[in-house]
């Protein structure tokens, strides 16, 4: 009676097509997926379109990879300290969107930013670096680094608000909940003490300013 139900439930999915169709994996009945045939970013209407698409998976893909890069040097350095266990939270939700990007990238066969080698460094020493100071150094680097990152994320979803609020549905959903998950790492940072490690603002003002230098180039190359 149950399974009876459960199928009709999703009887009307037949409507649309075996591409779109995947199988429940309790009872085999088939589930709609969704009502467009891609996941994420629509297929691109001409190369401005997919220049533009392009550039913004590019540099969040790049901004994702360097944030696991610098949760990576800030476990080496306090992975075995008190504070380890909230870094290894908040660096497994970066693992998270990382492999977000790369699914995504993989399905347009976009390509990644050639700088990748350089962020792998440049994150791992920004965060080992930083939590050589201690935790609120640590502490300090992802509000400094989370900040930038979520005001990124902000100004992408203006533009494609801006450009056609529909089209990019997936997309923005996507950006909106990292956007949200990065807010709350920058939140995390100041309930445990960043602000009160010495010279904060001029840390966090240097790594903004290589952060916005990271997103500018990311873009680009
Ligand atoms: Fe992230
Ligand atoms: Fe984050």
């Amino acid at each position: 009676m149950q399974r009876a139900a459960h199928t009709a439930l999703h009887d009307w999915s037949r409507v649309v097509g075996p591409a779109l169709i995947r199988q429940c994996s309790k009872c085999r009945a088939p589930l709609l997926l969704s009502a467009r045939a891609y996941s994420v970013i629509p297929p691109p209407r001409d190369a401005e379109e997919r220049e533009m698409l392009h550039r913004v998976l590019r540099v969040d893909h790049a901004g994702e990879y360097g944030a696991n890069r610098i949760y990576a040097g800030q476990m080496a350095v306090l992975g075995r300290s008190r504070t380890g266990p909230l870094i290894q939270e908040m660096w497994d939700q970066e693992k998270k969107h990382l492999a977000k990007f790369n699914e995504i990238m993989a399905e347009n066969r976009v390509r990644p930013t050639a700088l990748l080698p350089l962020w792998n460094v440049a994150g791992f020493v920004l965060g080992a670096s930083t939590a050589l100071l201690g935790k609120e150094g640590a502490m300090a680097c992802t509000v400094a680094v989370e900040e930038s990152i979520s005001e990124h994320y902000n100004s992408q979803i203006r533009a494609l608000m801006e450009e056609d609020p529909d089209r990019y549905t997936e997309l923005l959903k996507v950006i909106k909940e990292f956007r949200d998950d990065e807010l709350e790492h920058h939140d995390t940072g100041l309930e445990h003490d960043a602000e009160s490690l010495p010279g904060f603002w001029l840390l966090k003002n240097a790594i903004q300013l290589g952060c916005k230098a990271a997103i500018y180039v990311s873009q680009r190359v």
